[in-house]
């Protein structure tokens, strides 16, 4: 089980190296076996089992990884799909900057339960979320129950990027995650520029890492 003691300011000063450290926390869901914990392992670990172990509440991971030369700290928090846990996982909605809505192109009923997942997000996640569709298992083809179009027309109607993955053969895992975190830095960038951008005579400060009040994800940047 993960501890909340992981979940620092998302911004903060290295002050050994004097430069920018960035942590984003992404919130994985879905229904139960659409692979959600393999496309944890295949991003965090490079690996790949296909031995079905459902979650059990909730895990996360941790990968370091560069972007515009910058050290990010990607957490991913990978939730149990099955409904019993459904009160524990709801309760990591709020502090996730980035949430993976994941589905099983051959299974249907998880396809159509990403309607769902949007509502749980609307009730419970930040406003601001980044949010990305995946359509996993990519690589069965043969059993495919969702086409890829059927997967693009919800993610345009919904305003959310879509990619089709697999977690099993190693495809657009990378690609999925790191187009998240960008998109999540970006906005962290745009929020920091805004608040350091000098009002009134006083600019504001980047946030050393300590005493951070935790309500919203990005307001703990800023002091
Ligand atoms: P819960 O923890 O119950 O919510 O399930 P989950 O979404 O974490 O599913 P999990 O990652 O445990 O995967 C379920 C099953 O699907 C396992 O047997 C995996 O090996 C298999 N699986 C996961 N990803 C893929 C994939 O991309 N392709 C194929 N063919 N099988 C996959
Ligand atoms: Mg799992």
């Amino acid at each position: 089980m993960a501890s909340d003691d992981d979940m620092d300011s998302p911004i903060y000063e290295d002050s050994s190296q004097h430069e920018l450290r960035y942590q984003i926390k992404v919130l994985v869901i879905g229904d139960t076996a659409v692979g959600k914990t393999s496309l944890m392992f295949q991003f965090c670990d490079k690996t790949y089992s296909p031995i079905f172990i459902s979650t059990i509440g909730i895990d996360f991971k941790i990968r370091t990884i560069e972007l515009d030369g910058k050290k990010i700290k990607l957490q991913i928090w990978d939730t149990a799909g099955q409904e019993r846990f459904r009160t524990i996982t709801t309760a990591y909605y709020r502090g996730a900057m980035g949430i993976m809505l994941v589905y099983d192109i051959t299974n249907e009923k998880s396809f159509d339960n990403i309607r769902n997942w949007i509502r749980n997000i609307e009730e419970h996640a930040s406003r601001d979320v980044e949010k990305m569709i995946l359509g996993n298992k990519c690589d069965m083809n043969d059993k495919r129950q969702v086409s890829k179009e059927k997967g693009e027309q919800l993610a345009i109607e919904h305003g959310i990027k879509f990619m089709e993955t697999s977690a099993k053969a190693s495809i657009n895992v990378e690609e999925a995650f790191f187009t998240l975190a960008r998109d999540i830095k970006a906005k962290m960038d745009r929020k920091l520029d805004a608040s350091s951008a000098p009002k009134g005579g006083g600019g504001q400060k980047l946030a050393s890492n300590q005493n951070q009040p935790k309500k919203s994800w990005w307001k703990c940047a800023i002091l």
